[in-house]
């Protein structure tokens, strides 16, 4: 018989991959990147990798945290790492509260440290946990990085979700002294403000993952599990979309490791989140589809194709280099720009 935990686990998969997307747009289609006709480089020489906590992956790309911790959920965190592995990307596993809670699910997390030895991993497991806990998380997969997850949205859209989110600014404080290894705040897919991102700071965080709003829609997942007969319907706008949340955090200057995560479904996208100031890009929802729906072998062709397609997208912005490409000339238009206007954010790069 399955908890309750582990029933979520489950329809949590069965509606992130279900649902249709929407209705939020990322903000990806307001980033214009400018093409520059006299390409110069040798595709031969077009270097994608980068070094990020402490490891070389092949692309600026991870697979964000889905899953772990009820029966069968080794299976895809196995064909997860596998892709990572073959492919040189990094790869988080999902919330390991329940693989905290109870030993016989650790198995469903462990696996991917298995698989992958040298790998970029990075542990996963709520901002509501004490100091022993997520060191108990980061110990279960030999983390190169602990993600934190700050999902009061989600939660609060849970019928049986947190309501007391009281401790959770002094346990982010708390975790970043006392684990061993660099620790990441992340959202869900409501993207984080500059004044978040400012508090985040101030309590000693370094490394965000932005994860906004405009690809997997927690709040319609949620009311897909308890239909609210309409009810609520409207919280399927909430958030701050990818890209407008990116320029919030970027905005303020401060020494931050960026992830951009929410609604990257393709090469082009991830270019754009770097050439807004993403240090790497992540994705979740968009692997687990072609996981799910199409298989292993379909997810690995798909990422060892994003290597190709951003060797030439490269090529035509006349970047060489990862890191060439947060100086390429960009254009902001639509909604993205009339949020920064408004949010008083500079959009004319200084280089
Ligand atoms: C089925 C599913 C389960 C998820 N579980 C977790 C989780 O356990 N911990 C977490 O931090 N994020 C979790 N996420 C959120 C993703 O890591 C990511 O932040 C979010 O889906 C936005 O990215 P996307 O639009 O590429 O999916 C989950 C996403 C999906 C689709």
């Amino acid at each position: 018989m399955k908890n309750k935990r582990e029933e979520r686990k489950h329809e949590h998969i069965t509606h992130a991959v279900g649902l249709e997307e929407g209705p939020l747009c990322a903000g990806w289609e307001d980033i214009h990147l400018v093409h520059q006709a006299l390409l110069q480089d040798d595709f031969a020489e077009i270097e994608t990798g980068i070094t990020l906590f402490g490891k070389r992956i092949a692309q600026p790309l991870i697979i964000n945290a889905l899953t772990g911790g009820a029966a069968g959920l080794e299976k895809i965190n196995g064909a997860l790492a596998r892709v990572a592995k073959e492919t040189g990307i990094g790869l988080a596993v999902g919330s390991q509260s329940a693989g905290i809670n109870n030993r016989e699910f650790r198995h469903t997390y462990g696996i991917v440290r298995k698989i992958n030895p040298d790998g970029l991993i990075l542990a996963n497991i709520s901002a509501l946990v004490n100091p022993k806990e997520a060191l108990e998380a980061v110990k279960m997969v030999d983390a190169d990085i602990l993600q934190l997850h700050m999902n009061g949205a989600q939660e609060l859209l849970m019928a049986e979700g947190d309501r007391n989110f009281g401790p959770m600014a002094d346990n982010i404080k708390r975790i970043v002294e006392e684990v061993p290894v660099p620790c990441l705040v992340k959202e869900v897919g409501f993207g984080i403000s500059r004044e978040t991102a400012e508090r985040l700071y101030k309590l000693g965080i370094r490394n965000l993952d932005i994860s906004g709003a405009g690809g997997t829609n927690f709040a319609a997942i949620e009311l897909a599990r308890y239909p609210h007969k309409g009810a609520l319907d409207y919280m399927r706008y909430w958030g701050i979309t990818s890209a407008c949340s990116l320029l919030e955090v970027k905005s303020l200057n401060l020494p931050f490791t960026i992830v951009a995560s929410g609604g990257i479904y393709n090469p082009l996208d991830i270019l754009k989140a770097l050439s807004l100031g993403a240090d790497v890009a992540a994705i979740a929802g968009y692997f687990l589809k072609i996981l799910v729906q199409k298989g292993e072998d379909d997810l690995l062709l798909r990422v060892k194709s994003f290597q190709n397609e951003l060797k030439m997208l490269m090529m035509m912005l006349g970047a060489k280099k990862i890191s060439d490409i947060s100086y390429v000339p960009r254009v902001i238009s639509g909604f993205t720009h009339s949020w920064c206007e408004q949010r008083g954010i500079k959009l004319i790069k200084d280089v």
